[in-house]
């Protein structure tokens, strides 16, 4: 996805996960970003966090970037066939793909998104 929109013309790329720079092979997409010749940052966030997500927006606002596009692709894998599912995991799983894009949708609701 990452890749996707530098082909579509971004020019700064936010990497948004819980882990941020911890995440398994970060590095390396990070190089392949740059090495197309463009601003790369690795950031730590909850995106179902309200107050994290504000406070990156702000973050980003504040140092002067444009916020062009957001692409929620947060997501928890789980492969538990439906008749097993627990509530535990029903939350776990809404928690970042509903949620976070409940938080990403109000809190750039302001911002003149082009998508
Ligand atoms: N790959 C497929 O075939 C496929 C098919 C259909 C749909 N999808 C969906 O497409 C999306 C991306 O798929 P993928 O294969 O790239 O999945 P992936 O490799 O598991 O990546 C999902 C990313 O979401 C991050 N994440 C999870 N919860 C988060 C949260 N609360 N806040 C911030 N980041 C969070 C994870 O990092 P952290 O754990 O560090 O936060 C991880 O980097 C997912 O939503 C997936 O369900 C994928």
């Amino acid at each position: 996805m990452a890749l996707w929109a530098v082909g579509v013309g971004a020019e700064h790329v936010v990497l948004v996960s819980r882990r941020g720079g911890g995440a398994p092979g970060v590095g390396e997409l990070v190089g392949r970003l740059e090495g197309l010749g463009v601003r790369v940052s690795v950031v730590g966030c909850d995106v179902a966090d309200r107050g994290a997500v504000a406070g990156l927006l702000g973050d980003l606002v504040g140092r002067g970037e444009r916020l062009r596009a957001v692409v929620h692709a947060a997501g928890v894998a789980q492969l538990t066939p439906l008749g097993e599912v627990g509530v535990g995991e029903v939350e776990e799983v809404l928690r970042a793909k509903v949620g976070g894009a409940v938080v990403l949708d109000e809190l750039t609701a302001g911002l003149d998104l082009d998508a």
